[in-house]
C-alpha cells in the first residue's frame, strides 16, 4: 500500500476510535498514545518518509503534517493534549490543585482611581505634578511667605538648601496654571510629605486629590455643588455633609467638608472625636495673590480643594492602622 493510502486509512480509523473514546474517557489518553506519542503512527509514518520518492516527499510530508495537526487539534477539543504520558484514569480530580494568588489593588490606588472617576465624568481632567519641589512652588507661589504663621502647619522634609519633599499636591496648581491657559479643570492626585510622629493615624507620607477649576465666572456655590456631587457619588446618595469656614493662604473664603459618619460604635466616637463628623477636604476661592504668581488676569475667578486620601481609605476599607498602608504586608494586602 502506497504511504498516501495509508495516511487515508488511518484517517478514518482515527476518527472512529476517538469517537468510540470520547464516550469512555479512560481510554483517551491511550489513544493520544497510540497516534501522537514518540513511538506513535503518526511518529511512524515520518520515519518511512524517507523510503519516498523524493519528488513525492513534499506531497507526503504535507498530508502527514496536516494528520498530526488534525489530531492534535481533536485532543485540544478534549482537552488531554497535554496528559500525553499520564494515564489520565489515574489522576485524582479530587486532589486540591496548586493555588496562585493573584496581584489586587491597593486600596490606596483603588481610592484614587474610583474618585478619580467620578470627577472625570462631569469633565476633570487628571494631571500630576512633582514629588520634589522648591520653596516657591509650595509655598511662595500659594501665598505662604518666608515666616508665614502657616509653614509651621506643615513640617517639611529639606533635602538640601533649595529642594524640598512637597508638603501638598497644591504645589501641582502652581505647574499646570504656568502651563496652561485658563479655563483649567484638572484633578492632580499623588503623594505628600511631613515631618510627623509615626502613629495609627499619622505617617510621614500620605496622599492627595488636588482640584482646580479656573474660569471667568466661578462662584462657592459652584464649589459647594461639586463636592457635593462628589461626596453622594463615593459614599452614597444619602451622605451628609456639612462646610465649616477654616483658613488656607491660598484661597479666599476657605472652607473644610465634613461627612456625617455616624456614632454608632465606640470607634465611631473615637474617629469622629465623639461628633459623628469627619473631615475629608479643604477648599476654598482660589486667592487673587495665587492668580498674580503664575501671571493670570487677576478678573480670573476659580475654586481649589484638596482631599485626604488615607483617612478615605481607612473609613471605606475599616482599616485601624494607617501604617498598614505602606507596610506591603501580603497577609494585609491580600484582604483587597
Ligand atoms: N493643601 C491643603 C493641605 O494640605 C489642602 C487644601 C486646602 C487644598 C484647600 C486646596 C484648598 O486646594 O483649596 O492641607
Amino acid at each position: 500500500m502506497s504511504l498516501l493510502k495509508k495516511i487515508e486509512s488511518i484517517q478514518k480509523e482515527f476518527k472512529a476510535e476517538l469517537s468510540s473514546a470520547t464516550k469512555d474517557s479512560s481510554k483517551i489518553s491511550d489513544l493520544y498514545n497510540k497516534y501522537l506519542s514518540r513511538k506513535g503512527i503518526v511518529s511512524d509514518l515520518f520515519s518511512q518518509l524517507s523510503n519516498v520518492d523524493p519528488k513525492d516527499k513534499p506531497i507526503v510530508g504535507q498530508k502527514i503534517n496536516a494528520l498530526r495537526n488534525d489530531f492534535e487539534a481533536s485532543f485540544d477539543k478534549l482537552g488531554t493534549a497535554k496528559l500525553s504520558n499520564k494515564n489520565i484514569s489515574n489522576l485524582d480530580f479530587s486532589l486540591p490543585g496548586n493555588h496562585f494568588f493573584e496581584g489586587s489593588i491597593h486600596p490606596i490606588t483603588r481610592v484614587i482611581n474610583d474618585i478619580s472617576d467620578i470627577f472625570k465624568s462631569i469633565g476633570f481632567s487628571v494631571t500630576s505634578g512633582n514629588e520634589i519641589e522648591d520653596d516657591f512652588y509650595n509655598f511662595e507661589a500659594l501665598n505662604i511667605p518666608k515666616h508665614h504663621p502657616a509653614r509651621d502647619m506643615q513640617d517639611t522634609y529639606y533635602l538640601n538648601n533649595e529642594k524640598l519633599l512637597r508638603t501638598h499636591t497644591s504645589a501641582s496648581q502652581i505647574h499646570f496654571m504656568e502651563e496652561n491657559e485658563p479655563p483649567i479643570k484638572i484633578i492632580s492626585p499623588g503623594r505628600v510629605y511631613r515631618n510627623e510622629d509615626i502613629s495609627v493615624r499619622s505617617y510621614c507620607l500620605f496622599h492627595q486629590i488636588e482640584g482646580l477649576y479656573v474660569d471667568k465666572k466661578v462662584s462657592f456655590s459652584d464649589l459647594k455643588g461639586v463636592m457635593e456631587f462628589f461626596s453622594k457619588k463615593y459614599f452614597g446618595e444619602n451622605v451628609k455633609v456639612r462646610f465649616r469656614p477654616s483658613y488656607f493662604p491660598f484661597t479666599e473664603p476657605s472652607a473644610e467638608m465634613d461627612i456625617y459618619w455616624g456614632l454608632e460604635s465606640e470607634s465611631d466616637y473615637r474617629i469622629t472625636k465623639g461628633t459623628g463628623w469627619l473631615e475629608i477636604l479643604g477648599c476654598g476661592m482660589v486667592d487673587p495673590e495665587v492668580f498674580k504668581s503664575v501671571k493670570y488676569d487677576s478678573s480670573l475667578k476659580g475654586y481649589a480643594f484638596g482631599i485626604g486620601i488615607e483617612r478615605i481609605a481607612m473609613l471605606k476599607y475599616g482599616i485601624t492602622d494607617i501604617r498598614l498602608l505602606y507596610e506591603g504586608d501580603i497577609r494585609f494586602l491580600r484582604q483587597f
